[in-house]
């Protein structure tokens, strides 16, 4: 179900990739340059279409199984969140699984499993399995697909030894790449007419999604966004006052 508010976004974020062509802000000659060309826009790029998508971006838990886009439509975005979102030095550290239809099935069945062991082994109650823990988890079982947003650490330590100095940053300069990467395909698959909401169910199911889909050990899983067809209207949440987060200095 695409909510008006979905459908704004939706447009407004094809507005952008019709009215933005990559050629036409980076393609005509510079003449004081001697290696690359760049035009200039011919008008300014309005940030309104981004705006709408980010307004527009809520959790969404309750979330169906139908596709307003072919798969192919997902892969594509995964794939310009790769390759365009940036990284502290250029590490390129992060790795995504993008799990979909029965495969993304299996990963809660995954999730519910590590948790039955938890309640065999007394961790967890069986009251609170079965009033919280498996509804909730059958939400996620639900939608239609999950991205798992992983670190390389082979990607992040040549460069800690390069620049000693910056040793202790690189890790979390890591962690602001990735979130940089959870938060442009969460509006990007808003942008498709999807709702998605974000899960942290690591490090409890690590090694049994690493085993289940050959991924290396050694990647660090950092999140899960769980994505389907919006079933509820977003609840927008309260928001701080702006003026008690955001200072402006300089402002002509
Ligand atoms: C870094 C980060 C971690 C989050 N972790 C979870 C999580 O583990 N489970 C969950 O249900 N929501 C999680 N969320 C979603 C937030 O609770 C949610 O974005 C916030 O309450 C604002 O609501 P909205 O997404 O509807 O705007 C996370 C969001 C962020 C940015």
């Amino acid at each position: 179900m695409a909510t008006a508010a979905l459908r704004r976004s939706v447009s407004a974020f094809r507005g952008l990739r019709t009215t933005l062509p990559l050629a036409s802000v980076f393609g005509a000659a510079r003449p004081f340059s001697s290696t690359v060309a760049v035009k200039m826009p011919s008008k300014m790029p309005s940030s309104g279409a981004l705006v709408e998508l980010a307004k527009g971006r809520h959790s969404i838990y309750k979330l169906g199984r139908e596709s307003p886009v072919s798969d192919d439509k997902i892969e594509e975005l995964v794939n310009q969140a790769i390759l365009n979102v940036p990284s502290a030095f250029n590490t390129q550290s992060t790795r995504l699984v993008v799990l979909l239809h029965k495969e993304h099935e299996r990963l809660w069945e995954i999730a519910m499993d590590c948790f039955q062991g938890l309640v065999k082994n007394g961790t967890l109650s069986e009251e609170t399995w079965k009033g919280q823990t498996q509804p909730k988890l059958q939400g996620f079982k639900d939608g239609l697909g999950t991205i798992l947003f992983y670190e390389d650490p082979a990607h992040i330590k040549p460069y800690q030894e390069k620049f000693p100095s910056f040793k202790d940053q690189f890790g979390p300069w890591a962690e602001h790449t990735n979130a940089m990467h959870q938060y442009f395909l969460w509006i990007g698959l808003e942008s498709l007419g999807f709702g998605a909401n974000l899960q942290h169910y690591n490090p409890l199911i690590d090694s049994a999604v690493a085993k289940q889909w050959d991924v290396p050990t050694e990647w660090r899983l950092i999140s899960q966004l769980v994505f389907g067809s919006p079933e509820v209207e977003a609840q927008e949440k309260p928001k701080k006052p702006v003026e008690e987060r955001v200072k402006i200095y300089g402002k002509l």
